[in-house]
C-alpha cells in the first residue's frame, strides 16, 4: 500500500494526521477572517472625521446697547477670539479633501461673525489637521439678537464664562470616491475672558459635534 492522503484516511492511525489538518484549517480560517475584517474596516467602512476644540482664547467680549437714539434696541458686540479646532481623519485607508470651510461664531443662538474661511485642504489617512480661527469686531450690530440676549450676556458675564459656538461649514470628499458630502462641525465653547497681558487660563479641550448627510457614501 502506498502513502495515504490525510483526507481519505479511514483507519485509526490516521487520526493524528486528521486532527493536525483540522487545526491547520481552523487557524487558516481564523487568520483569513481577521484579514477580511481588517480589509473591510480599512476599505469598506468609511468613518467621518472627528473634531475637538483644543485651544481657545477670548480677549474681548462686550455687549452694549447702541447709543444711536434712532435705534436704541440695537445691541453692539465687540469681541476678539482665537480658537484652534483639530480635525482628525480616523480612516486607515481613505484620505479626505475638504472644501473651503465657512466659519461662523454665535452667541445665544445669534451669529455674530461669519466672514471667516478656512482654505480648502487635503488630509491623509489617520492624520490630524489643526485649523486656527481668529475673529474680531468692534461695536458690531446684532439686529437678530433676541430680547433675552442682553440678559443672557449679563448672566454669563457674572458667571465668568461665555458660551460661544464655533461652527465650520463646508463639503468633504473621501479620496477615491466621487461623492461630495456636506460637513458641519459644531464646537460649543465655554470661554473665560482673558486679559491678553496676563497669563492665559487653561482651556479645557472640548469635543465638537460632526453633522453629516445621512446619504450612503457619506
Ligand atoms: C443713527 O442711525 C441712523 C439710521 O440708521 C443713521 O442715519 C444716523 O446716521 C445714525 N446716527 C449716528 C450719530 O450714528
Ligand atoms: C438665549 O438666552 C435666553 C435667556 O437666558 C435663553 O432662555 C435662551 O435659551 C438662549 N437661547 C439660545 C439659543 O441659547
Ligand atoms: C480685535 O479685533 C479688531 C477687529 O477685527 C481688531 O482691529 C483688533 O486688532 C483686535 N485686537 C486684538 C488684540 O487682536
Amino acid at each position: 500500500m502506498g502513502q495515504r492522503d490525510c483526507c481519505d484516511c479511514d483507519c485509526d492511525d490516521c487520526c493524528n494526521c486528521s486532527w493536525t489538518a483540522i487545526i491547520i484549517w481552523v487557524v487558516v480560517g481564523i487568520v483569513l477572517t481577521v484579514v477580511l475584517i481588517v480589509l473591510i474596516l480599512a476599505f469598506a467602512v468609511i468613518k467621518p472625521p472627528k473634531a475637538t476644540a483644543d485651544d481657545a482664547l477670548l480677549t474681548r467680549f462686550s455687549l452694549a446697547p447702541s447709543t444711536n437714539a434712532s435705534t436704541p434696541q440695537l445691541q453692539l458686540l465687540s469681541y476678539n477670539a482665537t480658537v484652534t479646532i483639530s480635525l482628525r481623519n480616523p480612516n486607515m485607508y481613505y484620505g479626505i479633501s475638504y472644501s473651503d470651510l465657512a466659519t461662523v461664531f454665535s452667541f445665544n443662538g445669534t451669529k455674530f461673525d461669519e466672514l471667516g474661511t478656512v482654505r480648502a485642504f487635503d488630509q491623509g489617512a489617520k492624520k490630524t489637521t489643526a485649523v486656527r480661527l481668529t475673529v474680531g469686531g468692534v461695536a458690531k450690530a446684532l439686529p437678530k439678537l433676541s430680547a433675552a440676549g442682553p440678559a443672557e450676556f449679563t448672566k454669563e458675564k457674572e458667571a465668568g464664562t461665555f458660551q460661544i459656538e464655533a461652527r465650520l461649514d463646508g463639503v468633504m470628499q473621501y479620496k477615491g470616491r466621487s461623492k461630495k458630502c456636506p460637513l458641519v462641525v459644531i464646537c460649543p465653547l465655554k470661554l473665560q475672558l482673558v486679559d491678553p497681558d496676563v497669563a492665559a487660563t487653561a482651556f479645557q479641550q472640548t469635543k465638537c459635534t460632526i453633522l453629516r448627510a445621512k446619504t450612503s457614501g457619506c
